[in-house]
């Protein structure tokens, strides 16, 4: 992120206004003029940035990410125009460093100097590093990784019969669905009456009573594909007071990469869901995919299910101690 910062590969985005507009209160532009933004100028800013010229990865630890303009960063763009690539093309890198830097060696003997060559995108120009393979002695090796979940407590029992279970996903790319069928099966385990769609499907059949749970993420702060419609009925509102019957469960994916939309489409829904009267189970769940996705995910269906396992409890006389335990093994353990 701090490399995209000060040397973005797409230098220069533009934009025009959809209607007049003024910024700043000085610049007047004219509908339809097109305005240059240079991400050199913008992501070096002495205003938005300390010490703007300086590389410094630090400025990209949690908290200090979270004290940045929210538009002061821009290498993928702007707005639903954005690049389509920036969640895959941050995971891509992160892959590729770690599994080059696992296998090589490399240093810098010529004290290289950034030489920009600009085509349609920037990259350095006569970059050349030595590179070694890396040794096994060369190898950093740290304590044996312990990754087991932590959780070795039989699941919570539940048992839903006679209580209608509605899962909905709003999923573009498929891990909110994935999501919400994992609920939706074991909601059909402990005998709840369950029924999966998504939330445009969701829109023409809201549920009056019983339990709902939400999965859902979003796009450059819009709705997914298969939630845009219900996205429209929550900008028109759904009928006061018709989800007064209802109890919710709400889980939001995103990515805190997107600063200023992050959650924004899960965040309607709960205030949606709230105005007509529905009442919460847990509290939303903020899994973020720039972060520990699967883990928060996970932790949050287990609060959902334990809350669930105190008022439908299930005859537990049967239940015998965990049912599972995940544990990692490390190459030496093997
Ligand atoms: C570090 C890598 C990347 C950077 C810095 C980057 C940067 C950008 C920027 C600045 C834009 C907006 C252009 C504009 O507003 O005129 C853009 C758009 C786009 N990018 Fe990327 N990109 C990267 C990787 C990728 C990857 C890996 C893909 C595909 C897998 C991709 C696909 C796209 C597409 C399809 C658009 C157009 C989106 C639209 O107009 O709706 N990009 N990218
Ligand atoms: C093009 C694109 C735009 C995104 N925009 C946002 C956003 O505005 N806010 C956010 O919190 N997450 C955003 N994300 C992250 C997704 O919401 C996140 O990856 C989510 O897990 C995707 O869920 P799905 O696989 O069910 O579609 C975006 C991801 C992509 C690929």
């Amino acid at each position: 992120e701090e490399t995209l910062r000060l040397w973005a590969p797409i230098p220069m985005i533009a934009k025009a206004p959809i209607d007049g507009t003024v910024i700043g209160d000085r610049y007047e532009l004219k509908k339809g003029t097109r305005a240059n933004i240079l991400m050199g100028a913008l992501h070096c800013h002495p205003k938005a940035w300390d010490r703007p010229e300086e590389f410094d990865i630090d400025r990209w630890l949690p908290e200090n990410r979270v004290q940045q303009h929210p538009h002061a960063y821009k290498p993928f763009g702007n707005g639903v125009r954005a690049c389509i690539g920036r969640q895959f093309a941050l995971t891509e890198a992160r892959l590729a460093l770690a599994l080059v830097l696992q296998r090589f060696r490399f240093s810098d003997t010529t004290d290289y100097q950034m030489d920009v060559r600009e085509a349609l995108t920037r990259k350095p120009g006569d970059f050349q590093l030595v590179v070694r393979r890396r040794q096994e002695h060369q190898r950093t090796v740290f304590g044996a990784a312990d990754l087991r979940t932590g959780d070795t407590q039989a699941q919570a029992a539940v048992s839903g019969v006679g209580v209608n279970l509605t899962v909905a996903y709003g999923s573009s790319l498929g891990s909110c669905e994935d999501l919400a069928r994992t609920i939706a099966d074991r909601g059909e385990r402990s005998g709840f009456g369950t029924t999966l769609m998504s939330l445009d499907e969701l829109g023409d059949n809201l549920p009056t009573e019983g339990l709902l749970v939400v999965v859902a993420a979003s796009y450059n702060g819009k709705a997914p594909d298969n939630a845009q419609r219900f996205d429209d009925l929550l900008a028109t509102g759904l009928p006061q007071g018709s989800l007064a019957n209802v109890r919710f469960a709400l889980l939001g994916a995103g990515n805190t990469q997107w600063v200023a939309t992050y959650q924004a489409f899960p965040k309607r829904i709960e205030e949606g869901l709230l105005a007509a009267g529905a009442t919460p189970v847990v509290e939303r769940g903020i899994a973020d995919a720039a972060g520990d996705f699967d883990g928060t995910a996970t932790r949050w269906m287990d609060i959902l299910w334990a809350t669930l396992a105190e008022e439908y409890a299930a005859d537990t006389s049967q239940a015998s101690g965990p049912r599972y335990q995940v544990q990692l093994l490390t190459e030496s353990d093997v």
